[in-house]
């Protein structure tokens, strides 16, 4: 690694430090906060210590011999006749069939257990993107990225789609991965026990940015999650201030309005987030940056410094121009 990319990845340790701040733990598949993270976490703990038990009482067996015939006294003559040990083969073959068939019903349980939830009452579909999540709630004509609001203690569906390449959805305090394949819907589901922010990342290697890919799930009390579905639902209130309006007019006049969507106004991109409501969510960029407005004005800025082959341009703004549309984008709460 040469000096200048370890002083831009040490650069990057604070900012590390405000992004993980964001989440109300760290992502880990034994601290479980949904159910099939719970069956998960089961199997997982119950193959290791079958596996440690194995370990032990194969290198036991191994040992013994070796340390007994270390301690006997020597003995004349050949040794015991085969048939007197037949019991040892046997053993050797039934115990670690019976090991494994045990394995197996106990993984198949927790696979069947953890697969379908019938017709759960919440849709939410995820597109993959190099390297954002989009997510559209199809009942509710809500298009959001990069964060998933979920009411608490309810099964939701999760529909996933790649709009490029393979990704893999991954919320290890909830579930299992997921893969995102290219040309089919793939589905899983994510139930979450508690209210809290958990991090979700995308799990199948993507490309340069694979590691900024990221994703929230916030789990929240259905009355909140309501409110939150119909704020998304609005379209984006006319800015009130004149910071806000000079910075509306520069977003529209300059290319940000082909790739963003802004709902209610002539920004109709596909190709970005959608940014209808981009103040209100909890991260930028794939993730990658907490959202403030220092990061948002850097990102906008030099979209290249922060993700290196993003797909994002940067637009010669001057600065007037870009203090202006970062105060419009913060109106889009
Ligand atoms: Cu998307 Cu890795």
């Amino acid at each position: 690694m040469s000096a200048a990319a370890m002083s831009s990845l040490l650069a990057q340790l604070p900012l590390l430090a405000q992004v993980r701040a964001v989440y109300d733990q760290d992502p880990s598949m034994f601290d479980t906060a949904g159910p099939q993270a719970g069956r998960l976490a089961a199997l997982g703990w119950t193959l290791s210590i079958a596996g440690t038990v194995v370990f032990l009482v194969v290198m036991g067996l191994l040992l013994w011999p070796l340390w007994r015939q270390r301690h006997a006294p020597p003995v004349d003559g050949p040794p015991a006749p085969v048939r007197e040990r037949a019991w040892l083969l046997v053993g050797g073959a039934a115990v670690p069939a019976l090991i494994l068939a045990g394995v197996f019903v106990v993984t198949l349980a927790t696979q069947r257990a953890t697969a379908s939830q019938g017709k759960p009452p919440v849709t939410v579909e995820v597109v993959g993107h190099q390297w954002w999540w989009e997510i559209r709630y199809p009942h509710d004509s809500v298009r959001t990225a990069d964060e998933i609001h979920i009411p608490v203690g309810v099964p939701v569906q999760v529909i996933l789609r790649s709009s490029d390449v393979l990704h893999s959805f991954w919320v290890p305090n909830l579930a299992g991965k997921t893969d995102l394949i290219t040309g089919t819907d793939n589905a899983t589901w994510i139930q979450a026990n508690r209210a809290g922010v958990w991090r979700g990342q995308c799990a199948e290697y993507c490309g340069m940015q694979h590691a900024h890919m990221a994703f929230s799930v916030v789990a929240q009390p259905e009355g909140e999650y309501r409110r939150w579905l119909a704020s998304e639902r609005a379209a984006a209130r006319p800015p009130s201030d004149s910071a806000g309006l000079q910075g509306e007019q520069v977003f529209l006049a300059q290319p940000c309005r082909y790739c963003h969507m802004v709902r209610g106004t002539q920004a109709a991109g596909l190709v970005g987030p959608d940014l209808t409501h981009v103040a209100s969510r909890l991260t930028l960029a794939g993730g990658a940056l907490p959202n403030t407005r220092g990061n948002l004005a850097g990102w906008i800025e030099n979209p290249h410094g922060i993700k290196p082959g993003v797909k994002m341009p940067a637009v010669p703004l001057t600065g007037p121009e870009l203090q202006a549309v970062v105060a419009y984008l913060e109106t889009l709460k």
